[in-house]
């Protein structure tokens, strides 16, 4: 029998965290840490995500502003927009909801956020610094992923780590950070040969496939840490990730649930780094 890793409770600790941070910068130094955030269009999960992280800002106590652009607006439009945002100085972090509408480009639009605001840690300046280990800004979600491994006390020195996926968000960042804690990282995909056995040979397997039913028991070591970023909806149009949960959790130490596993990590990544950019810009970092 697995132990679930809860991250409902690691999230909750680290809001209580962010929480008593933004008081004590509120009252201490008349900072107030603002994000703006961003939805291009009326993408219907899009909007959900945008109402729950400005739901999050509330909660700890930052500003949160809201910014919607209708499906047709230029890209220059949503380029002056994020002009306006780099200059605001109630603004420290920007966040662009993606995906943006056909005609507009990602990477152009990522590139124009100043980096010192971008909390999605998309820029490539924060990509590259994260690939030399020297980075501001961690992408939410492997940093949620990284916390949830660090609860349960795991030692990640030389450890076997399996990434499946790699995306620019999740995979490839993923195995970034497993590698500075000295772990020994495989990312496989989908041309992965052997996938099963080389899952197998994994002390600490991160699922990012989008896949629902991918992940299977004969793909996991006995004890292994079994993290499932998958966020899908199986043929019951039920949320499910992408582990075979049922079959999976017998054989491992540590599962984490989806839904309550990698989710609520995201949000709480998003909040502290807006947190940590509204004490950059005002020289009190720790
Ligand atoms: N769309 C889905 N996930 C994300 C995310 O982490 N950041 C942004 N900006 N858009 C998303």
């Amino acid at each position: 029998m697995a132990k679930l890793i809860s991250g409902k409770a690691v999230s909750a600790a680290l809001r209580t965290q962010i929480r008593e941070e933004t008081a004590a910068l509120r009252e201490n130094h008349g900072i107030h840490p603002g994000l703006a955030v961003v939805l291009v269009g009326n993408d219907p999960a899009s909007q959900i995500y945008v109402r729950n992280k400005q739901k999050a800002c509330e909660e700890v106590g930052f500003r949160a502003f809201e910014y919607r652009l209708n499906e047709n607006s230029t890209q220059e439009q949503l380029l002056d927009l994020i002009r306006v945002l780099n200059k605001d100085d109630k603004v420290h972090g920007i966040l662009v909801q993606l995906p943006l509408p056909k005609h507009i480009d990602e990477q152009t639009v990522i590139l124009t956020i100043a980096p010192e605001k971008d909390v999605d840690a998309f820029h490539p300046m924060n990509v590259g610094r994260i690939m030399i280990g020297n980075y501001e800004f961690l992408p939410c979600t492997p940093a949620g992923v990284m916390e949830l491994i660090d609860s349960t006390g795991v030692d990640l020195n030389g450890a076997n780590c399996v990434v499946v996926g790699r995306s620019n968000i999740v995979g490839k960042p993923m195995a970034m950070l497993l590698l500075h804690r000295n772990a020994t990282v495989t990312i496989c995909h989908s041309r992965t040969r052997n996938l099963a056995e080389v899952c197998a040979g994994a002390d600490i397997l991160v699922s990012a496939v989008g896949k629902p039913h991918f992940i299977r028991a004969d793909m996991i070591k006995d004890g292994a840490v079994v993290i499932d970023v998958g966020m899908n909806h199986d043929e019951n149009g039920k949320l499910c990730g992408d582990v075979e949960f049922a079959e999976v959790e017998p054989k491992a130490s540590y599962i984490t649930p989806v839904p309550g596993g990698v989710g609520p990590m995201t949000i709480t990544m998003l909040l502290k780094n807006t947190l940590h950019a509204a004490k950059l810009m005002n020289h009190l970092d720790d």
